[in-house]
């Protein structure tokens, strides 16, 4: 059986394993916070968030658990499972949770710190730890100004008024998506070659033939099809949200030569292009979906059925070894 909180335990377990920086430098992460909290002032606690003592994540939270012993048999799971899947969960009846990757209410107010994440992966793609660090504060300072105004309790209020169970899984899953996509790139290492070789070898997953049907599929940004691929990083794939454009210039001088992220601004494209590097968009929401789609097979095989809603492109991989 499973509740609310031993569906977030996993999905957290399943998030630290899967860390591209590694479980010492989470574990390390962990203690860092905790040691903060207890030099500060009574006051300054009191609005510590506690989650940060086990959970790094802060994109990744319960939103609402009214029932918290209740255990979870029908749940939906959305890439954006916002509203109106929180309207149309209480309409069915039978639903118990809703899923949503994208995140809400304090899970998206505090988005921006979970960016650190990224100064452990450009540092092992290459990128000194002191321009990564720099370049990454100015640009997490700059997304803080975007969420700060954004009415994010909005959706928390309607699942609340609905009392139904509410989470955000943000960065838990885009953590399966990196490490899924590390573990692919070693594997295929020697079979790629041409920038052409990365993007046919996208095009074996089925999320992204879906995506594909749907007219999403993986494309190339920049760069072409018959260049050489060089060294491949996947640093566009978990913490939080694109980090700073003028990371290219550091990754491109690092040896880089292809870039595989979900998304990209134009101004960050612009930049990357600028630096000769090969940058191949894999897609948002089919990307979303593949690291979705590894925790919500966790949690289907300990009985819970899950209905995907919200976009999420839902492939079982049960038994698979990946
Ligand atoms: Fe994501
Ligand atoms: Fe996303």
């Amino acid at each position: 059986m499973m509740t609310v909180q031993s569906i977030y335990d996993l999905g957290l377990k399943m998030a630290i394993a899967s860390d591209p920086r590694g479980k010492t430098v989470v574990r390390d992460e962990l203690r860092r916070y905790k040691e903060s909290y207890e030099k500060m002032s009574g006051e300054e606690k009191k609005y510590f968030d506690k989650e940060y003592f086990k959970n790094p994540y802060s994109d990744s939270r319960i939103l609402n658990n009214p029932k918290p012993n209740q255990p979870i048999k029908r749940m939906f799971a959305g890439i954006d499972a916002d509203e109106d899947e929180l309207l149309l969960a209480d309409r069915l009846g039978n639903i118990d949770l809703v899923m949503s990757h994208h995140p809400h209410g304090i899970a998206l107010a505090d988005l921006p710190e979970v960016m650190n994440v990224q100064v452990e992966i450009m540092h092992q793609a290459g990128v000194p730890v002191h321009v990564a660090e720099n370049l990454l504060h100015t640009r997490m300072a700059e997304v803080n100004r975007g969420v700060l105004p954004i009415n994010d309790h909005k959706t928390v209020d309607v699942a609340r008024l609905l009392n139904m169970a509410y989470m955000s899984t943000h960065t838990f899953t885009d953590n399966m998506v990196a490490s899924f996509f590390g573990d692919l790139i070693k594997k295929h290492q020697k079979k790629l070659y041409y920038v052409s070789d990365v993007l046919d070898l996208l095009m074996t997953i089925p999320e992204y033939q879906v995506a594909k049907q749907q007219k999403s599929g993986p494309c190339l940004y920049t760069g072409s099809p018959k260049r050489r691929c060089g060294r491949i990083v996947c640093t566009e794939m978990t913490g939080g949200t694109n980090g700073a454009k003028e990371m290219f210039a550091q990754l491109s001088h690092a040896g880089v030569g292809t870039v595989i992220g979900m998304h990209m601004k134009e101004d960050h494209r612009k930049v990357a292009e600028e630096h000769h590097l090969n940058v191949v968009i894999a897609g948002h929401i089919s990307s979303d979906s593949i690291g979705m789609n590894l925790l919500l097979d966790a949690i289907e095989k300990k009985g819970v059925a899950v209905i995907p809603v919200g976009g999420l492109i839902r492939v079982k991989r049960y038994g698979q070894r990946r």
